[in-house]
């Protein structure tokens, strides 16, 4: 499974993290920064991970700024992205069994390393449902239209 991951200054030290644990699992990761803790804007960033999706270079994208927020806000602007900002495993679970979430945001700030990781494993490890669940993934892709 290949996995897209960006983050901005506030989410740098998560994601390395992240990205190490992915690596260690035998994820591909195409890292798409940021590199360092240097002020970045998360918008270019985000950008970047949801185009790895829509140009089918990675089947999931993970992204972290230091609340989650404007990863989510920027993510979900993208027709066909479905971002979900999640703080439990429990979260990321329904996130990806109802709501086919193809994104996973992580808060930076508020989040440690072993809690982020089984965020992740919950993510990654969770099929869509389908079923009556698709009927509202198709009502929130019409919605990008209007
Ligand atoms: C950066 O200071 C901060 O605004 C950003 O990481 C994020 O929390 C925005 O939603």
């Amino acid at each position: 499974m290949r996995i897209a991951i960006g983050c901005d200054h506030a989410g740098f030290r998560l994601k390395e993290a992240i990205k190490a644990y992915l690596v260690s699992k035998g994820f591909k990761v195409l890292d798409e920064g940021t590199y360092s803790e240097e002020a970045v804007d998360y918008p270019d960033l985000a950008k970047k991970v949801v185009r790895d999706i829509k140009e089918n270079q990675a089947d999931f994208g993970i992204l972290i700024c230091g609340t989650g927020i404007g990863m989510s806000i920027s993510a979900n602007r993208v027709k066909g992205i479905r971002a979900a900002l999640c703080l439990f495993p429990e979260m990321a679970k329904l996130a990806r069994a109802h709501n086919d979430a193809n994104v996973l945001v992580l808060p930076g700030r508020f989040l440690g390393a072993e809690l982020a990781q089984w965020i992740v494993d919950a993510f990654l490890s969770t099929k869509f449902e389908g079923g009556r669940h698709s009927n509202r993934i198709e009502k929130i892709e019409r919605m990008m239209e209007n």
